[in-house]
Parts: structure tokens; C-alpha cells; sequence
């Protein structure tokens, strides 16, 4: 007998492992509702479940993925769960999980031309889909990344080198004080010290103010600073706000800035009607934060950089003659038209991202992204009606881009007593288990929040969330 050669398989069992990971899989799917949507478990006790010695012997992979169904999966926030209604929800679609598994499976290099060429295609195809969807025109480009985290990065490294030709400590970029803290995050690694990110008042409705970004860019130009950048939302995560983007593209203009908008997780909305119309202007941005992993139902990791004019990211990103890697010169020395991803963003090697959207678009036509994503807004709207009806809530910002907030009504009560009901209930609430809602700072107070898009989720499901909230904080009430 031949010996086998490292790592592989044969043919039955990979037959056998796939079912059985599959069977695990499509379990998820069609039990999901029936489970706890949060478990997170005291690092005690996983390192008592899970904690092994470094693996010098093989283990069956069969008992494996059976630690993995009995104690690893469950254990978990289920942000795919239709009472999952934290953060920004994930749910995802079943085709772009087989998406994932070719992905690896085949395990193609889409780092570049040479070694991917029809596969880039694709990914291009994905990108003028999406560019096509937010109104940038047929010059526009973009990349896919792992998230929102990275595309705010590289958009502000594209629009720094593009406007600005490379840091400059004069350099100031225009944020709200609803800004996603991942734009702070990546302006601090792209070596923005704090006083070049400014924090810019938001109007009663938490969206950036107009007239306190023209001040403050007229302070900076003043004293000599270098205004180039608008980060404007599409989408705050908290309330679902959308900045005055029509208006803020009229300032940019004027003022000569770079917009980019951050529509992580609302932009997407655009396929919908309603989302259009709260998105207007958005398309006269510079670039775009788009993550197919929130509202266009993906499994993670898969977030795009969209850009109004595709040069600005090799730009930004291709490394120039004597910096260039060696070992690539063959890569690049036919390329012409084509597109080496890896000099649009920061990673070399980069996974087939793009197959997953590409095949759940397709399998599934727009439409049915469309309906999804309707089906998220209606869910909000239903939350403020069944809490207006309640008499017991004050909502605190209307149903927006699939996010209600609201706080717990009791004129006995002083604010920061509310304030402490109002997180006591989301930990009684974790502890039910039934869902998973949690709470966030507006204005300097506590209050709840229902971001409800996962399509599965049901109105029943919405009133009997709001019923035992309701429950939680009177009965906290009592206490306070
Ligand atoms: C508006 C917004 N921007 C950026 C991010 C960061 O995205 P990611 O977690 O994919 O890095 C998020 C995450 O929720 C978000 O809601």
C-alpha cells in the first residue's frame, strides 16, 4: 500500500466530513429560531470545555466538529437570530454559505490578474454592481475588504493621498459625534493625531450639523490648518440617522473636501425605495463604506470600499518601482488593463471575497434583496407603533433605517434613575434569553435599542419583545 500523503483525505471521507458538517449547517438554519439567541459563558468555564494541550496525536475530525456543535456554536451572541436585535444584525443567506465553502474550497489567490483572472472579473462585475447601485458613475471602482473597519481606513489613506499627496500634520478631517469610533480608529493608525479629527455638533435629529462644519472649517483655515475630509453618515449605528448628504456634498464642493460616507450598514438600503429617498445626495460623495456583511445579508467577513474614481486607490495603494516587490514583477509586467487587486487596498493575499455576493445576487435576482431589506424597515416601524401603543415608552428616535430607540417612561422617576432601569433591563433581558436587545448613550442618557433587519423576524416576535422589556423595567421600577 502506497502511504498517504500528508493532510489529505480520501474520497469517502470527505464525503463523510462534508455531511456531517453540512447536516450541522443546515441544522442552524432550521432551528435557529428555537435557540437561545445569546450565550456567553465565564472564561472559567471555557477553558474547562475547550482548553487542550498543543495536538502532537490526531482526534477524529467526526468528534471534533461534534465539540464544535455541542459546545462552541451554541455558546455564542447569534447575531443571525430573528430576536437578534443588537448592534447591527447579521443574518445571512444560505447560498452565499455554500459561497463560503467554495471560497475555500477552491482557495483561489484574488490578490491579482495572473492568478485569478476570471475570478476578478467577477469580483470587478460585483463592484460595478454596487457602484451602479449607489449612483457613482462608470469611472467609479472599489475593493472588497474583510469590513467597515478597513474600507473607513483605506478611504481616508485614498482621499489623504488624492487630495493631500501623503500625510500632512495640518491635515483635518470633519467627523460627527455619532461617527462609528472605527474611523477614529483608523485615522490614529494612519498617524492622524487627535487634534486633526474634528468632532462636529449634531442637530436634534443627531445628524452632522451644516452650520458647525462650516465653522468649524473656517476656524481651521484661519489658523492655518488643512481641512480635506467629511465623514458623513449613512446610517449612524445608534439611531439610524442619515446626515444632510446633499447639503454636506454642497459644502464639500464648495470647500473643496473629500466626502466619504459611511454606509457600513445603511447603504445598502439604497436598493429600497425608502432608503433611496433617506440616502439622496449619497451619490455625490467621493467614497463609500458599504458592508455587504450587514444589510445585504452575508456571512462575514465582507465589506466594501466603494470610490467615485477607481485611479484614487492605486494611488493610495501601489507600491512604485524601486519599493516594488521583485518576486511580482511577471505579475504585473503584461498588465495593462486588467486589475491587480492588491495594489487597490492593503492586503496581497486576499481571498475570493466576491463569489459569495456574486452568487446570492444571482441566485436570488435584486428583488429579493430588496424585500429583505424592506422587511427590516417595516419590523422598526412596527417596534415604534407597538411602543407608542404601550403608553409605558418614550420613543427617543423614531424608526429609521431598521433602528427605534426608546427609554422607559416614569415621571416618579429622576433620569438617572431611568437611566439604571434602563440597563437592568437589558441584562434581565439577557438573561431571559427570549432576545437580544441592548442599550446605547444618546445626549448623555441611556436608552434601548431595536435595530430589527433580519428578514425572518416576525411582528409577534417584535410585540412580545417590547412586552417583556416592558415587564423587566416596570418591575425594575419598583426596586429603583
Ligand atoms: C456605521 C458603521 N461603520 C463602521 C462599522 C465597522 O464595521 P466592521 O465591524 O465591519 O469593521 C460599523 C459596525 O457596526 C458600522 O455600523
Amino acid at each position: 500500500m502506497p502511504q498517504r500523503a500528508p493532510l489529505q483525505l480520501s474520497h469517502d471521507e470527505m464525503q463523510a466530513l462534508g455531511a456531517q458538517a453540512l447536516k450541522l449547517v443546515i441544522h442552524h438554519f432550521e432551528t435557529n429560531r428555537e435557540n437561545p439567541v445569546a450565550v456567553t459563558l465565564p472564561r472559567a468555564q471555557t477553558e474547562r470545555m475547550l482548553r487542550t494541550a498543543l495536538p502532537e496525536q490526531a482526534t477524529p475530525v467526526r468528534e471534533l466538529v461534534d465539540i464544535l456543535a455541542r459546545d462552541v456554536f451554541p455558546n455564542a451572541l447569534k447575531s443571525d437570530h430573528p430576536r437578534f436585535y443588537a448592534f447591527v444584525p447579521s443574518p445571512t443567506n444560505f447560498v452565499s454559505v455554500i459561497g463560503d465553502l467554495l471560497i475555500s474550497g477552491h482557495n483561489l489567490f484574488a490578490g491579482h490578474w495572473m492568478a485569478a483572472s476570471a475570478a476578478g472579473q467577477i469580483e470587478i462585475n460585483v463592484i460595478d454592481w454596487l457602484n451602479e447601485l449607489v449612483g457613482f458613475p462608470k469611472e467609479g471602482g472599489g475593493i472588497l475588504v474583510s469590513g467597515g473597519s478597513m474600507a473607513n481606513l483605506s478611504a481616508i489613506a485614498a482621499a489623504r493621498e488624492s487630495r493631500l499627496g501623503g500625510p500632512n500634520e495640518k491635515a483635518i478631517v470633519y467627523c460627527s459625534d455619532q461617527t462609528h469610533s472605527s474611523m477614529a480608529k483608523g485615522l490614529r493608525i494612519l498617524g492622524f493625531r487627535p487634534g486633526q479629527k474634528r468632532t462636529i455638533a449634531t442637530d436634534h435629529g443627531l445628524r452632522l450639523s451644516i452650520p458647525a462644519l462650516e465653522a468649524a472649517i473656517a476656524e481651521d483655515r484661519a489658523a492655518g490648518r488643512l481641512p480635506f475630509c467629511v465623514v458623513a453618515n449613512g446610517g449612524t449605528t445608534n439611531t439610524g440617522a442619515v446626515d444632510p448628504l446633499g447639503p454636506l456634498a454642497d459644502v464639500c464642493a464648495r470647500e473643496k473636501l473629500w466626502l466619504h460616507v459611511d454606509g457600513a450598514y445603511g447603504a445598502a438600503a439604497v436598493i429600497t425605495e425608502r432608503g433611496r429617498a433617506a440616502l439622496a445626495g449619497m451619490e455625490r460623495a467621493d467614497s463609500i463604506t458599504l458592508d455587504p456583511h450587514k444589510w445585504l445579508f452575508q456571512p462575514y467577513e465582507l465589506g466594501c470600499l466603494l470610490v467615485r474614481d477607481a485611479s484614487v486607490l492605486q494611488q493610495a495603494f501601489r507600491v512604485e518601482d524601486e519599493d516594488h516587490a521583485d518576486y511580482l514583477e511577471d505579475v504585473t509586467r503584461h498588465v495593462q488593463h486588467d486589475v491587480n487587486f492588491y495594489e487597490c487596498g492593503v492586503q496581497l493575499t486576499r481571498s475570493f471575497k466576491a463569489l459569495k455576493l456574486w452568487l446570492s445576487m444571482r441566485a436570488f435576482g435584486l428583488g429579493e434583496f430588496r424585500r429583505a431589506i424592506e422587511s427590516g424597515f417595516e419590523m422598526a416601524d412596527h417596534a415604534e407603533r407597538t411602543l407608542r401603543a404601550a403608553g409605558t415608552w418614550e420613543v427617543v428616535t423614531p424608526s429609521q433605517m431598521g433602528v427605534v430607540t426608546f427609554r422607559w417612561r416614569d415621571a416618579t422617576k429622576t433620569d438617572a434613575q431611568i437611566d439604571a432601569i434602563t440597563r437592568e433591563t437589558v441584562d434581565l433581558m439577557r438573561e431571559d434569553g427570549y432576545a437580544l436587545v441592548m442599550s446605547t448613550a444618546l445626549n448623555g442618557r441611556a436608552v434601548l435599542r431595536l435595530c430589527p433587519i433580519n428578514p425572518a423576524t416576525n411582528t409577534g416576535e417584535i410585540e412580545e419583545t417590547i412586552a417583556r422589556l416592558g415587564r423587566f423595567s416596570a418591575a425594575v421600577g419598583a426596586d429603583v
